[in-house]
């Protein structure tokens, strides 16, 4: 069955930048909105962020937005483009405040205000040693922010249709988007979203790697469905890797431990961050240190010869472990049984975020080719979007205030679209060409499970589109996603039903992870220079005369990647050697 819904403006996924759009968008008397999100939002994946969301508020001590756009600048490794990074510093200290105004309880510094850590790459006087900059509660800032945005949305009378997994973008014959195709979980019903405009905020794709901070779910929805829509995929090859995910396990140990004074020990007890960035040290940017950590590994000063290193937070004491942070020590004593306080914690680097996505101005419209032309009604915020403030490399709480900053200037704008823009037509047939999926989906008899194609992907994506990178590994690795490509044809969908059909969606998400694995690899081997998360060992060097541009990737109706570019906007800061 089918239903159709109308409104102005609809938001898609329910993590900090969807919930934050649709607050502005909420503000504006008269104008419909709803949020529909895959998940129930309080679970969305913004709630996993624990250290903080960072500002120069100058809390306790010398701080200016000039230094965070410097510090921001040069973390992209001078990918990041320079328009975008000083609207999101200007805004950090306005933002924070309005999150607090909203309810979010932040941790305090003795005389009240907003307590600041300091965080990876994040300095004063223009790279001169580490600022406390980062705004926290504990070590929850992604689950508390997302818990007071949700309680302003239902305060606002936001609609939300929770557990609607968006399959579709819909874009009307004069190429305006025009709405979304959901599908109910729970009914197997779709559901035809008319709308004026459409933000995705969708969040990203860690899940094609097997050792992931990501949660199950973040499986790169929106960006595959804009690949497939026809919608260029920027800077796909820069994927970060946070240097301290619990060994095996994947899942984030904030850098708030480091930003406590928690330092990284190898198998000699050795410090050895001091080797690699001498001035930061542990407090290096986050390529830099989850390199030196597999640069240790790989040389063979892991512990007792492991993948893996320790992070050593025993001298900081009970108090600060307690109530600094507390959900850290929790995960290590669950997961591990081991006790932070009194035990260092076994950690390896963990793909973690992408700095690529869906090409956007700074007012989250967005974009297609290299003059930025831009398609009418559709915006996206987030780790889904590429408005291009972390460029090669983010730093450490940087993402948090792009969802805020960035899912607020998308409120704000498509609030001021819908307000002019007519409904756009809806295409024909609608839903034609996901009911045609779904049906080739459930039609197999006989195949592989997801689960086993995953893997594979996950293992070579792991293996050779990592942390180092070099050609021929990664010509193997993109021979290998192509062949489960083709094996995805007849992947196997045990449960024929309707209702809460997870092994549907999980067949669905999978061709999303292996379309946005064949683009990074893709975009990865193409890119022969090392810059920020992208450190081809074959390359070495950034190599600014021919590399200093963005990526563009899309897939054309034959189906073949091509591949394009568009500058680097550049402003103020000219690039430079990059040492911490
Ligand atoms: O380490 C962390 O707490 C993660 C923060 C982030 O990814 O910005």
């Amino acid at each position: 069955m089918i239903h159709t819904h109308t409104y102005d403006a609809l938001v898609v996924g329910g993590g900090g930048a969807g919930l934050m759009s649709a607050i502005y968008l909420s503000r504006e008397p008269g104008l419909r909105t709803a949020v529909i999100s895959k998940l129930y939002p309080t679970r969305s994946h913004t709630g996993a962020a624990q250290g903080g969301v960072c500002a120069a508020l100058g809390n306790l001590e010398e701080d200016h937005p000039e230094w965070h756009m410097f510090d921001t600048v040069k973390g992209s490794d001078y990918l990041g483009d320079q328009d975008s990074i000083e609207v999101m510093c200007n805004e950090a200290v306005d933002v924070i405040i309005e999150l607090e105004h909203m309810g979010l309880p932040f941790s305090r510094t003795e005389d009240g205000k907003i307590a600041q850590r300091p965080f990876g790459g994040h300095t004063h006087h223009f790279g001169q040693g580490p600022v406390r900059r980062s705004c926290y509660a504990a070590d929850r800032t992604g689950h508390m922010i997302l818990q007071t945005l949700y309680q302003n949305c239902i305060k606002n009378g936001v609609d939300f249709y929770d557990e609607f997994q968006v399959v579709d973008l819909l874009l009307s014959p004069d190429g305006r988007c025009c709405g979304v195709v959901a599908w109910h979980i729970d009914t197997g019903d779709l559901h035809v979203f008319h709308a004026k405009a459409v933000n995705f905020t969708t969040g990203g794709f860690g899940r094609i790697w097997s050792i992931t901070s990501n949660a199950h779910a973040n499986t790169g929805d929106g960006v595959a469905i804009a690949l497939r829509r026809g919608i260029p995929l920027e800077d796909m090859e820069f994927y970060q890797f946070h240097p301290t995910g619990i060994y095996k396990l994947g899942i984030l140990i904030t850098e708030g431990v480091r930003g406590e004074g928690g330092v990284l020990r190898n198998d000699h007890g050795e410090r050895f961050m001091e080797r690699y960035a001498p001035t930061m040290k542990d407090l290096a940017s986050r390529d830099v240190v989850a390199r030196a950590i597999s640069r240790e590994i790989r040389e063979g000063r892991g512990i007792n010869g492991k993948k893996y290193v320790y992070l050593d937070a025993t001298h900081l004491g009970a108090d600060v472990i307690e109530n600094k942070l507390p959900d850290i020590a929790d995960f290590c004593r669950t997961y591990l049984g081991v006790d932070p306080v009194r035990e260092p914690m076994p950690i390896q680097p963990t793909a973690h975020y992408a700095m690529g996505g869906i090409p956007t101005d700074i007012d989250c419209r967005v974009v297609t080719g290299p003059d930025n032309t831009v398609i009418p009604g559709f915006y996206a915020a987030g780790e889904v979007a590429c408005v291009s403030v972390h460029g090669a490399n983010r730093l450490g709480t940087n993402s948090l205030l792009d969802l805020v900053v960035f899912g607020r200037r998308s409120g704000l704008d498509m609030a001021r679209f819908c307000k002019t823009a007519d409904l756009p037509p809806l295409p024909e047939n609608p839903t034609e060409r996901i009911e045609a999926t779904f049906a080739r989906l459930l039609a197999t008899e006989k195949g592989e499970p997801a689960a086993k194609l995953r893997e594979e992907m996950q293992d070579v994506m792991q293996d050779h589109v990592g942390i180092f990178r070099e050609g021929p590994g990664m010509e193997i690795a993109l021979a290998k996603v192509r062949e489960l490509q083709e094996r995805y044809r007849s992947v196997l969908v045990l449960d024929k039903g309707k209702r809460f059909n997870t092994d549907l969606l999980e067949a669905w998400e999978l061709g999303n992870l292996l379309d946005l694995a064949e683009v990074t690899t893709v975009s990865a081997i193409n890119r022969t220079e090392s810059r920020g998360a992208h450190m081809r060992e074959d390359y070495e060097t950034r190599d600014d005369v021919n590399w200093l541009k963005h990526t563009l990737v899309t897939r054309s109706d034959e189906g073949a990647l091509d591949i394009t570019y568009k500058p680097v906007t550049i402003t103020r800061f000219q690039p430079k050697e990059r040492v911490y």
